[in-house]
C-alpha cells in the first residue's frame, strides 16, 4: 500500500515538472520575442513598444499576482486585467493545459518554484 502511495506521489511530482518544461517550450515559442529569452522583458520587440513587456523575473511584481490572474492575462490578454492590449490574448491558440503550464513556468522564472 505504502509503495503505491509513494509511486503515485513520484508520478505527481514528475507531472508538475513536466508541465513546467512544456511551459518553457511554449514560452520560447510564443512569449520570448517580447518578454525575452530569460523572461527579463527585453525581447527583440520590446525596444519598439510604448508599454514595456513585464520582466517576469521581477519577484516583487510577479508575486503580487495570483495564478488565476496570470492565467487570465495569458488567456484573455492585457486588457482583461486592465493592462495594455500590447499583451496579446492567447486563448485562441493555447489550451487551458498549455496556459497552466505557462503559469508554472512563470512561477519558476520569478520565484524559483518548481
Ligand atoms: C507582442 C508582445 C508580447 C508577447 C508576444 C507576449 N507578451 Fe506578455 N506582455 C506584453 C506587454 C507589453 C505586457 C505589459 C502590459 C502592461 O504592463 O500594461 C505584458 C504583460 C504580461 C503579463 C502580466 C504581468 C503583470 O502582472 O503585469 C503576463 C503574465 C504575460 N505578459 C505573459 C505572457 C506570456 C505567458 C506570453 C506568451 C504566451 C506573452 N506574455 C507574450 C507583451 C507581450
Amino acid at each position: 500500500m505504502k509503495k503505491i502511495l509513494l509511486v503515485s506521489a513520484l508520478l505527481a511530482m514528475a507531472g508538475v515538472a513536466q508541465a513546467a518544461d512544456h511551459g518553457e517550450q511554449l514560452y520560447e515559442t510564443y512569449c520570448m520575442q517580447c518578454h525575452g529569452v530569460q523572461g527579463h522583458g527585453n525581447g527583440v520587440n520590446a525596444a519598439h513598444m510604448s508599454v514595456q513587456p513585464r520582466d517576469h523575473t521581477d519577484t516583487k511584481e510577479m508575486a503580487a499576482r495570483t495564478d488565476d490572474e496570470l492565467f487570465k492575462v495569458i488567456q484573455q490578454g492585457g486588457k482583461a486585467i486592465n493592462k495594455s492590449v500590447l499583451m496579446p490574448m492567447w486563448g485562441g491558440n493555447l489550451s487551458d493545459d498549455d496556459i497552466h503550464a505557462l503559469v508554472a513556468h512563470l512561477r519558476q522564472l520569478c520565484c524559483g518554484k518548481d
